[in-house]
């Protein structure tokens, strides 16, 4: 993704100065995949990086790449008095990024960032300085890792708009379903995330959604136009129990995926992010471990749909390696907003309960068949034609209840085992 017009000095011999900001899991990648591949740039692009200053917290700290150990600093006024022609941004976080992604704009410099949560926070802010100054904004890859999600909405299609794009966004989220799914515990799966290095020590913002609700607003950026700030992406929470939703979606015969979407619904727009009940055979439960996937919806006979690592320090690092290449012609310019609103399409929903089977067919109206499990601790049944709101008041009534209640929605197309109810 890419905003304004500037272009740096490929072919003309001089080499591209490049500052980094970060040089933890992407940062690193990035610096050693210019190194491993420096033949390559130049030999196919005609391009030589150097990299002049790196930003990080602890200077002193051993890392595996080949820079000499003055180019390394903690201080960010120092970081900033630079002239390098681009700036890569790979801290995360909002300062002291927001900082530096000013700074570089202001002098009329090129921005790569992997930052979905300056992006989604201060997105309009930077795009309009970056058209101020005639400085570039790239930031393809803080979405989808090495998917090239947001290019693809801004290459692919042409002049077309495409009516919905979704897809699954937050590789350690994915990761932790896949193994919940072949039985492991949410602890180890965390654990396994961790330690190759798709997952922080606090993973809540991606169980909870935070994580994909920031790249959705990103997504609906680039795909309709709506500017980040004025879209809040409806949000179902993982958490507390991830594990419970994955059961529930089995029960009902089909996976779990926390999916992400936006479309345009009668003329407004909507972004949602939740556990999606998704056909056992299709793309999205296909989509394992740290992958990502988006497809991309356009009327045409099948969704536009791409997949890969999402997550990690290479595919990222190749990501941002690529916005470095990219020479910045297409302008993300300002479009006429479309107003926001929630998703008001009704859909099937699996809902399980720890109330009583009484309870849910006093509260959900030509209830149909309620399960229950061999020790009748919980009640479940398929919900047809509900909006967003209807399941909403269905979950408060249970709860008020006293049931411990969640909802996932079933996606389309999916043959669910279960019982015929109506909301
Ligand atoms: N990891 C992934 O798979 C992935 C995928 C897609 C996008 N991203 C995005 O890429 C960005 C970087 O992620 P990462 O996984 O590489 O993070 P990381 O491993 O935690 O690295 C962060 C780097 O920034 C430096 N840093 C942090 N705070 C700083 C501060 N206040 N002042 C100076 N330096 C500071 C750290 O310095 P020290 O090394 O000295 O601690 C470290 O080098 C984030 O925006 C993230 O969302 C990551």
């Amino acid at each position: 993704m890419a905003t304004a017009t500037r272009t740096y000095p490929i072919s003309t011999g001089a080499p591209l100065r490049v500052d980094l900001a970060g040089c933890g899991v992407v940062g690193s990648a990035l610096v050693r995949a210019l190194e491993h591949g420096g033949d390559a740039l130049r030999e196919r692009h005609g391009l030589r990086v150097s990299v002049g200053r790196v930003l990080v917290r602890e200077p002193e700290k051993r890392r595996d790449v080949a820079l000499d150990p003055s180019v390394f600093t903690r201080d960010v006024s120092t970081f900033l008095q630079s002239n390098a022609d681009l700036v890569v941004e790979a801290i995360g976080g909002l300062e002291p990024a927001l900082t530096i992604a000013r700074a570089t704009l202001e002098r009329g410099a090129t921005l790569v960032t992997a930052n979905k949560a300056l992006l989604a926070t201060h997105g309009s802010e930077l795009a309009a300085l970056a058209l101020r100054h005639g400085a570039s904004l790239r930031y393809d890859a803080a979405v989808g890792g090495g998917v090239p999600v947001l290019r693809l909405i801004q290459n692919a299609l042409g002049a077309g708009t495409p009516s919905r794009v979704r897809g699954i966004f937050n590789g350690t989220t994915n990761f932790v379903l896949s193994r919940l799914e072949d039985g492991w515990t949410l602890d180890a799966a965390l654990t396994e995330a961790r330690s190759r290095g798709f997952a922080e020590a606090d993973a809540s913002r991606d169980l909870d959604g935070r994580d994909a609700a920031d790249k959705i607003t990103l997504v609906a950026w680039a795909a309709l136009g709506v500017a980040p700030g004025t879209l809040e992406a409806d949000r179902r929470s993982l958490l507390p129990d991830p594990a419970r939703f994955g059961r529930l979606a089995a029960r009902v015969g089909g996976a779990l995926r926390q999916v992400a979407e936006c479309g345009v619904q009668d003329g407004h727009s909507y972004a949602i992010v939740e556990p999606l009940v998704v056909a056992r055979d299709g793309a999205l439960a296909r989509t394992r471990d740290e992958q990502n996937h988006v497809e991309l919806h356009t009327g045409w006979s099948a969704p536009l749909s791409a997949s890969g690592p999402g997550a990690g320090g290479l595919p990222t690092a190749t990501s941002l390696l690529s916005d470095v290449l990219s020479t910045g012609s297409a302008a993300n310019r300002p479009r006429p907003t479309l107003p926001s609103t929630r998703d008001t399409r009704p859909s099937t929903w699996a809902l399980e309960t720890n109330a009583s089977p009484s309870d849910i067919h006093a509260e959900v109206r030509e209830c149909g068949v309620v399960r229950t499990d061999a020790d009748a601790s919980c009640a479940w049944t398929i919900v047809s034609a509900a909006t967003r709101d209807e399941i909403d008041d269905i979950i408060a009534r249970l709860t008020a209840r006293g049931g411990d209640v969640i909802a996932i929605r079933v996606d389309d197309g999916v043959a669910v085992s279960g019982s015929e109810s109506h909301a």
